[in-house]
């Protein structure tokens, strides 16, 4: 990998150690341009049959994608969400409930899920059990319904256990997939999940309003589309006869727009060309240099795992990101911890590292 050619794809990273793609992922140029080029042409021509079938093709070549990065069997397991958030609220409002039903779930989640879950909790009294990330399995009773659990969890980068994949066929695991989807090799086959939620914002640097949701095949008549329109419907001219797609289109986002569809396919262009086995090591080995370049001044790191997360203890955790952020490196708190959090992209350098430190010291 040619992490020269790369960092010049993305402009944000000419002024700024820019760590920050759990929040964010640096915008390359070519997504700018692309949504930018579309909505002058929209200005122009006005928007019609064309640009409807841009938006189409753009969401077809999304689809397939994501259904490449992720290992699914085919693209219309795959949802195009708005977020990682929008795919948990389909499946949590999709999947029957009923009073009482238990749902196991990871301490330190992300509100992305608890948010969702304490909405279900309000309304069909399921019963939310806690349980460590690492023993997670152990936690599945004969009650419970629902696993869920972050992928890579975002304070602190570390991994959902691979056992979780021995619950296939016994109890659906929804895996939030926020900090995991274009930052760790993601196999949902491997990963034995029923349901893996991820943006497209982040690790796959594309505009905010994009997520995917995949579905195992076996799992897809099991979660209703609470609201289908226009675009979730195999055949919207049959008016009240038409049915949801067979497949997790029935949970694409109500409204999308070419523009950010496009943006969004350019930026994983610019990443897929990369090649994604050489971009997710090339992170992961940088943010174990990050690690031991904090170790070596003094500071405590978080346990993590292999992945793209790097967070470590400060006594004034929003009063440290402010700092650097003034000296031109973007990191960010985590509320309610003392910790601070570097995200590491293979669009990050040596550089970024080094300044990061020094701004620290
Ligand atoms: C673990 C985790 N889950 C969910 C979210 C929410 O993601 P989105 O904005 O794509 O819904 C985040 C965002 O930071 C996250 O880190």
């Amino acid at each position: 990998m040619d992490r020269t050619l790369l960092r010049a794809e993305f402009p944000v990273l000419t002024d700024v150690a820019y760590l920050n793609a759990g929040t964010c992922g640096p915008l390359p140029r070519a997504a700018g341009a692309a949504a930018v080029g579309l909505l002058h042409q929209a200005e122009q021509h006005g928007r019609s049959a064309d640009h409807f079938g841009v938006l189409i093709a753009a969401q077809d070549g999304r689809r397939r994608r994501l259904a490449d990065l992720v290992g699914a069997a085919r693209p219309e397991d795959v949802a195009l969400t708005t977020a990682t958030t929008d795919g948990i609220v389909h499946v949590l409002q999709g999947l029957e409930w009923a009073r009482g039903d238990e749902i196991v779930v990871a301490e330190h989640e992300h509100p992305g899920l608890l948010g969702p879950l304490a909405a279900l909790i309000r309304q069909h009294g399921v019963h939310v059990r806690t349980a460590p990330l690492e023993r997670i399995v152990e936690a599945v009773g004969p009650e419970t319904k629902l696993v869920a659990c972050s992928h890579v969890r975002w304070t602190d980068g570390q991994v959902a256990p691979a056992a979780l994949a021995e619950l296939r066929g016994r109890v659906p695991v929804l895996l939030d997939g926020a900090q995991g989807l274009g930052a760790v090799p993601v196999d949902v086959q491997a990963l034995g999940c029923a349901f893996y939620a991820g943006p497209g914002q982040k690790w796959l640097c594309g505009p905010i309003g994009t997520g995917m949701l995949w579905i195992d095949p076996a799992w897809q008549d099991r979660v209703a589309a609470r609201g289908p329109a226009y675009l979730n419907l195999e055949a919207p001219a049959e008016g009240l006869d038409a049915r949801p797609w067979p497949d997790a289109r029935a949970h694409d986002a109500i409204a999308t727009s070419a523009e950010i569809t496009t943006s969004a396919n350019a930026a994983f262009d610019v990443l897929a060309e990369e090649g994604w086995d050489s971009l997710m090591a090339g992170a992961a080995d940088l943010a174990e240099a990050l690690v031991r370049r904090l170790e070596a001044a003094g500071r405590t790191v978080a346990p993590r795992g292999r992945t793209t997360l790097v967070a470590w203890s400060d006594p004034e955790p929003a009063a440290t990101r402010d700092r650097l952020a003034a000296a031109g490196v973007v990191v960010r708190d985590l509320p309610g911890t003392d910790l601070l959090r570097a995200s590491v992209g293979a669009w990050n350098d040596e550089g970024d590292l080094e300044r990061l430190v020094a701004a620290l010291a």
